[in-house]
């Protein structure tokens, strides 16, 4: 269903932009408008009054979501209805952290016990792991968990590893391999005992040439010390596809299962976490897994205009389609939480960055942004220039914290002024008149211009725990959700990373000596160019 063709997106994109215009007067005009524009959801305090809204702009948008599919996709999904539909897969990775007993159906067949099964024998293997029972082919207790996965495999449980760094062990530690460049393996090596060393090999699909590169020259270092016998000591797998996995010689008793209505990009709550809960063990798992269901059960229970992924998604609708925004960055002032714009990025550009309706026909408008961001205060010293003072419209999500996962207690309070400062000088900015009343030399007075009026949301939280960790994650699985549905894209499919892939596959041999194929002339060029400059 093209939304554009329906009533209320006439009445959006004819909404006359808020009056007044700029975030000052709207302040000024409304002492509640903080009220009025905070919402909570779980443990997250999320304040929307920073944005560029008012009450008919904020009716409108509800009312585009309301004449969207959104209500009805909402009760396929949870249902397990196959709304993947060029997949022909059902979606469901609400029912990865649904509690023991409920019941979710695919095919006939109740997935939620499943799910549970394999919780429980990964938390039986990560318990054995921590408590030195499983021991590495020499006997020394494991100290260095290495994750082997690229793109969903790879990004949630990396992101999740040092955003609950704190609740993790000193003696037992995971480092995070993706890349097929081997300068990714050689530094994660570097320094490990190949004795003390489990490998976690994940992939859904396991045939991802990065992984299984990568793969085979982890398991050629550890052959090269500890013998081949070695092998079913030192590797583990999570997958999808058994058959692969004993192909590639991992023992499928040392295998942990997903299913194919698991997302790639959606599994960091599937055992794509297990090194996430080796690291900080079953129950705080659990409890990241309790986060996603809070907010899974908000998204189903709370009224569209007070549902924050609704509200926050309809905003992202705003920004792009009407305001012409094309990025949107997620600044976290929280150095644990360092990858996860990363992980935004596979979340939300691999979902909605999509050019066709589900039927297959054209999108009118604009869809999914580009997505961008960096820890505070970092960032401030980089690119918040362009954003106090640039042309472009960049809409902010600011994340924080109330109090740290570590003692530094003063320098916390430092790093969260800067966020409520940035936020405050992004909207309200510094007029002419006060640069002068500054007593600013006039040769600077227009370039110390702050015009303001750029919004924010700013989403805070006590404390980044596991739980929070796993409520931060959903708000933005289902912000993309609610956005697909808006723009009538498939968010579950993926078809634009294949072509890049096969021509790789042609590509590769071409490199080494195999005569090249037919190329454009650039293509040509450059394979020309590296065949002759490569040894
Ligand atoms: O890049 C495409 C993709 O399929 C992602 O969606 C996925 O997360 C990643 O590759 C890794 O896939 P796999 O887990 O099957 O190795």
């Amino acid at each position: 269903m093209d939304i554009t063709t329906t009533p209320a997106w006439s009445a959006l994109v004819r909404a006359p932009k808020p009056k007044p215009a700029h975030l000052r007067e709207l302040f000024a005009a409304d002492r509640d408008r903080a009220a009025r524009y905070t919402l909570t959801i779980g443990d997250l305090r999320v304040d929307l009054s920073k944005n560029l809204v008012d009450e008919p702009v904020m009716r409108a948008l509800i009312e585009v979501v309301a004449a969207s599919t959104f209500e009805e996709r909402r009760q396929a999904m949870f249902a397990g209805e196959a709304i993947n539909s060029t997949e022909r897969r059902a979606v469901l990775h609400t029912a990865l952290r649904a509690p023991a007993g409920t019941r979710v159906d695919v095919d006939g067949h109740d997935v939620v016990s499943g799910v549970h099964q394999v919780l429980a024998a990964m938390a039986v293997f990560a318990e054995r792991v921590r408590s030195g029972e499983w021991r590495g082919a020499g006997g020394a207790t494991i100290r260095t968990v290495v994750n082997i996965g690229i793109g969903g495999s790879d990004l949630g449980p990396a992101m999740a590893y040092l955003a609950t760094r704190a609740f993790g062990r000193g003696d037992l530690s995971c480092r995070f391999v993706s890349n097929v460049d081997g300068a990714n393996i050689a530094e994660n090596l570097e320094g490990l005992d190949p004795a003390t060393t489990l490998f976690v090999i994940s992939s859904k699909t396991f045939t991802t040439i990065e992984t299984l590169t990568n793969a085979k020259a982890a398991r050629a270092w550890l052959v090269d010390a500890l013998g081949v016998d070695a092998v079913p000591a030192h590797f583990v797998a999570v997958s999808t596809n058994a058959e692969q996995v004993e192909a590639f010689g991992i023992d499928t008793a040392n295998m942990f299962g997903f299913w194919d209505w698991v997302g790639g990009r959606y599994s960091v709550d599937s055992a794509i976490g297990l090194s996430l809960m080796i690291a900080t063990g079953p129950d705080r798992f659990r409890e990241f897994l309790d986060g996603f269901h809070l907010v899974d059960r908000h998204l189903c229970d709370t009224p569209l205009h007070a549902n924050v992924p609704v509200v926050m998604a309809a905003l992202g609708v705003w920004y792009s389609n009407v305001l012409g925004a094309e990025t949107k960055a997620v600044l976290p002032y929280a150095h644990d939480l360092r990858r996860f714009p990363a992980y935004l990025q596979q979340l939300d550009m691999e979902s909605n960055g999509k050019s066709v309706h589900l039927d297959g026909t054209p999108v009118a408008t604009t869809t999914g942004a580009v997505v961008w961001g960096e820890p505070g205060t970092n960032g401030q010293h980089a690119f918040y220039q362009l954003l106090h003072q640039g042309t472009r419209l960049v809409p902010i999500d600011f994340i924080g914290f109330a109090r740290p996962n570590h003692a530094r207690v003063e320098q916390h309070d430092l790093l969260i002024s800067n966020l409520f400062a940035q936020g405050e000088a992004l909207a309200f900015g510094k007029t002419l008149a006060e640069v002068r009343a500054d007593g600013v030399p006039e040769h600077q007075q227009a370039h110390r211009v702050f015009p303001g009026n750029r919004p924010s949301t700013t989403i805070m939280a006590p404390q980044l725990t596991p739980s929070v960790l796993g409520q931060l994650i959903a708000l933005y699985e289902h912000i993309v959700f609610v956005q697909g549905c808006v723009w009538d894209v498939n968010s579950f499919d993926q078809w634009g990373v294949e072509l890049g892939k096969a021509l790789a596959n042609r590509i590769t041999p071409e490199l080494a000596g195999v005569e090249p194929t037919m190329h454009d002339s650039s293509t040509a060029a450059l394979i020309d160019w590296y065949r002759a400059n490569r040894t």
